[in-house]
């Protein structure tokens, strides 16, 4: 027999690991609204580039009834593809065989292509839908989730990786997720907890749902868990595509510039945005929207924290990060939840060479006991931290209140960012007007005939003083006041002047950002 007559008596085999748990269970998948581990993959990549690693991988494992179900794959299909005609890994993981669960071979064929990925500087994504670690495998099954960790951390910052997760995902299997950069969830069909309703009631007395404890709705509004919320496996995939392609393939690399160019970048309507009242609010995202490359927004973490915003887009075919304050929410203030999330966003840009573009409009950190209680001071202290250490190109733009520490952490010149331009209408000083005027004033004011009329006297004289960009831009610390109208052609050239940007912090093994 020659090498192509054996190979098509492989066929049968081949076949065999194709059909995955089998009709039934396809099937069973299916009516979840699921798709299966292979029509993943096949939308996931672009056609005909899918190789597959280890079709024929079995466990070795007797136990429990194991030396009767071997299944071809072990309930997980991995390999390297492309996505818009750039490399990637994949895994995803087959429910249809022993429900997804990890066990040795299973989490060998998962750390191949990471160790390739890393190796070969090209990202990781993984389709998640299992039942955790394969019972009767016992600890191999634990050796294997530890073997995945261990790489995720070690990718973390050299590789881009990504978790769809498209069924369950419970107890430790949670974390390798939870390393990655981005988590995307399925509403409806997955769910991640550390521990299910059952343990929360005997333990907690608490009655929960799989879907109010863990479900996509939960980690993208509440916990903050998953950046991204989708409504079914095909919209899921379509976001990761469409996410890779704001991405470098590794830490060494940029994103391409793509060609793109408007009728104009002189965008008047930006003139009218901000309200005449200084305590109104305007939407941020318009302002985004307007200076950015038409519909190139791709927000991340929309629903937690909304008193920032972060997200991808492209200005003048150039891939950024933007981290914009939210007066719509909170007044835009910065709070324990929203530090937290932009300042894994600003690191994750750091990481992979994507430009920073800061929008800021911040009246301050939020008072309060809930806030300080838990550590508005040590979270707060995240967002400064990322952005201090950044290296990338950054940009600030102040489009109206820019007070106290919040001026110093939103990306100012003192922490590094390169340039920083402000609207007319900004605002630069310690604190509102009303509050300073309170404290700065206070025996004038208690000794006035009418402390209402003197309170508003000198209120109108701290804003003449401080309610602009003046002073800031005479001390050096605004680069150039510019009209709204103006900020996507200075922005387009501000990145274009950085984009050969090299810096290196000092000599560290690593820093210790305050977690
Ligand atoms: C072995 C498993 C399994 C597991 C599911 N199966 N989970 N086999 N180990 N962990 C098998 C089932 O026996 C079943 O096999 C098939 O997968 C489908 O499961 P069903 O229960 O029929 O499906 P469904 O009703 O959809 O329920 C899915 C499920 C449930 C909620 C995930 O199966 C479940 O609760 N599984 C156990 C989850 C769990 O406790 N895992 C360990 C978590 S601890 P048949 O042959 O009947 O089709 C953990 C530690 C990791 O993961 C630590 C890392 C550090």
């Amino acid at each position: 027999m020659n090498n192509k007559q054996k190979f098509e008596l492989l066929q049968s085999t081949i076949n065999e690991a194709l059909k995955g748990g089998g009709e039934t269970r396809i099937e069973s998948q299916h009516k979840k609204g699921k798709l299966t581990a292979r029509e993943r993959i096949e939308i996931l990549l672009d056609k005909g580039t899918f190789q597959e690693l280890g079709m024929f991988v079995i466990h070795r494992s007797n136990d429990f009834g194991l030396e009767e179900q071997k299944y071809l794959g072990d309930g997980v299909i991995t390999g390297f593809g492309n996505v818009n005609g750039r490399l990637i890994y994949v895994f995803s993981q087959d429910f249809t065989i022993f429900g997804g669960s990890l066990a040795e071979a299973h989490a060998a064929k998962i750390v191949k292509i990471m160790d390739l990925a890393m190796k070969n500087g090209a990202p990781v994504i993984g389709m998640n839908d299992s039942g955790g670690a394969r019972i009767q495998e016992g600890v191999v099954s634990l050796g294997g989730y530890a073997d995945i960790f261990y790489r995720n951390t070690l990718a973390s910052g050299v590789v881009p990786q990504i978790s769809a997760i498209m069924g369950p995902c419970a107890g430790g299997a949670v974390y390798s997720p939870a390393i990655t950069d981005f988590n995307i969830m399925v509403e409806n069909s997955s769910y991640m907890f550390v521990t299910g309703p059952n343990v929360v009631k005997t333990v907690t007395h608490e009655n929960v749902t799989q879907e109010e404890l863990g479900g996509a709705s939960t980690h993208s509004s509440k916990s903050g868990v998953a950046q991204f919320t989708a409504q079914n496996d095909v919209d899921a995939i379509n976001q990761i595509k469409k996410l890779l392609s704001y991405l470098p393939q590794n830490c060494e690399e940029f994103v391409p510039v793509e060609n793109y160019s408007q009728a104009s970048d002189i965008i008047s309507e930006l003139n009218n945005i901000i309200p005449e009242n200084p305590n109104h609010p305007y939407d941020m995202k318009e302002v985004i929207c307007k200076i950015i490359d038409e519909k190139s927004f791709f927000e991340v973490h929309k629903n937690y924290a909304e008193n920032i915003v972060v997200g991808f887009a492209r200005l003048g075919g150039r891939s950024i990060g933007i981290v914009a304050n939210q007066p719509m929410f909170l007044a835009g203030v910065l709070d324990i939840n929203s530090s937290k999330k932009a300042a894994r966003f600003v690191r994750f840009c750091d990481a992979f060479n994507i430009p920073l573009l800061v929008l800021e409009d911040v009246p301050g950190f939020l008072p309060g006991t809930d806030q300080e209680w838990n550590a508005i001071i040590t979270n707060g202290a995240k967002l400064l931290y990322a952005f201090s250490e950044a290296t990338v190109p950054r940009i600030t733009v102040i489009t109206r209140k820019a007070y106290g520490g919040a001026y110093d952490v939103m990306n100012s010149k003192h922490i590094g960012a390169d340039l920083n331009f402000a609207w007319p209408t900004a605002e630069i000083a310690v604190m509102g007007a009303k509050g300073a005027t309170e404290i700065i004033f206070k025996k004038e004011i208690a000794e006035a005939d009418d402390h209402e009329a003197k309170l508003f006297e000198k209120e109108q004289e701290y804003i003449d003083k401080f309610a602009n960009p003046y002073n800031a831009s005479r001390m050096g610390y605004v680069d150039e006041i510019i009209l709204p109208e103006q900020t996507r052609e200075k922005l387009i050239r501000g990145f274009k002047m950085l984009e050969n940007k090299a810096e290196t912090l000092p000599k560290k093994k690593h820093g210790n950002i305050p977690l």
